[in-house]
């Protein structure tokens, strides 16, 4: 088991992003920081417009923080070298919420396997590639058989989402970003996906980020949770500490929204708050950086009501 001493992979160090103009500046990502370390599962949590993606995208290196930086490995990842940064491009992958747009649908899956391979390993002949190729398969449990000639249409949803989380494994990532990677796949064959999640977290100490904003999954992969509202972190820590005692109100909403049959609703947030749903959602989005420390790992920022 991996502790928490252990270096992050990749942090994020008070990084900021703020969209819009100087009169109306939306503030997509505020004073956000993490880590993510190998062999485990942080969650990323909040309703949509939140600033999930935006969160996704700096760790892309798509968006530029406006403040704060990424650390790799401890080293600053701004002004990194270009070799440095196709490395952080190869180690860092990404499984997006629409299988199907993030595949070309004029190439087989063949291909969209090869190509990585191709690109970022070297090492590998041809003999090398397809025998990797088959491994890859394998690994998201698909029958080489019966996918490795088809176009992605010819897939179903779920397979196709197989096929991204092959490619992404292509290049022996070290972090894995999956932004809603189930919220297009039929409930059916969602666990499916999320149990892969899983074995790639454990079998290849994988560090993932696992985006959502459904709370019940993000317990069946996660070990550590991040609430989101309005570009800020209000609640993270320990993923049981968090959803057993939640202590920022807008926490305590979110899990009033979610069906749990083992506990009333009532439970998550009590009568009071469910009736002040928009004093929290205006005072959470608030900027606050103070924060308070709910456990030894827990914290929330903190609320003025
Ligand atoms: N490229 C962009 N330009 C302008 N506004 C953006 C851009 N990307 C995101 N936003 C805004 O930032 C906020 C957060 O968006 P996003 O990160 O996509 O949230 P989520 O993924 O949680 O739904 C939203 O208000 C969204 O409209
Ligand atoms: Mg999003």
């Amino acid at each position: 088991m991996t502790t928490l001493s252990d270096q992050p992979v990749l942090a994020l160090q008070n990084v900021s992003k703020t969209f819009g103009s100087k009169e109306n500046p939306i503030y997509a990502a505020r004073d956000i920081n993490f880590g993510l370390y190998p062999g485990r599962t942080l969650a990323l949590v909040g309703e949509s417009g939140s600033g999930k993606t935006t969160v996704a995208r700096l760790l892309m290196r798509e968006y530029i923080p406006d403040a704060g930086q990424l650390t790799f490995r401890g080293a600053p990842v701004q002004g990194a070298s270009k070799a440095s940064l196709r490395a952080y491009r190869s180690a860092v992958q990404m499984v997006f919420q629409d299988p199907f747009s993030s595949l070309n649908p004029t190439r087989t899956i063949h291909h969209h396997l090869s190509r990585p391979l191709h690109l970022h390993r070297p090492d590998l002949d041809r003999k090398g590639r397809e025998a990797a190729i088959i491994d890859l398969l394998a690994r998201v449990q698909l029958d080489p058989a019966r996918v490795l000639h088809k176009f992605p249409h010819e897939l179903s949803g779920g397979m196709r989402q197989r096929i991204s989380i092959a490619r992404a494994l292509a290049v022996n990532p070290q972090v894995i970003v999956a932004d809603e990677p189930t919220s297009m796949l039929d409930v059916s064959v969602r666990l499916g996906i999320l149990n892969l999640l899983n074995d790639m977290k454990s079998e290849l100490g994988l560090a993932l980020l696992y985006i959502t904003h459904d709370i019940a999954t993000a317990r069946f992969v996660a070990e550590d949770i991040m609430v989101m509202y309005a570009g800020q972190v209000v609640e993270w820590g320990d993923m049981d500490s968090v959803l057993t005692n939640p202590q920022h109100p807008y926490t305590r909403l979110l899990l009033a929204a979610v069906p749990d049959p083992d506990r009333r609703i009532d439970a998550a947030a009590p009568q009071n708050e469910l009736a002040r749903v928009e004093d929290i959602r205006a005072a959470s989005a608030r900027v606050q950086t103070e924060v308070q420390q709910i456990a030894p790992n827990h914290f929330i920022r903190k609320i003025n009501l």
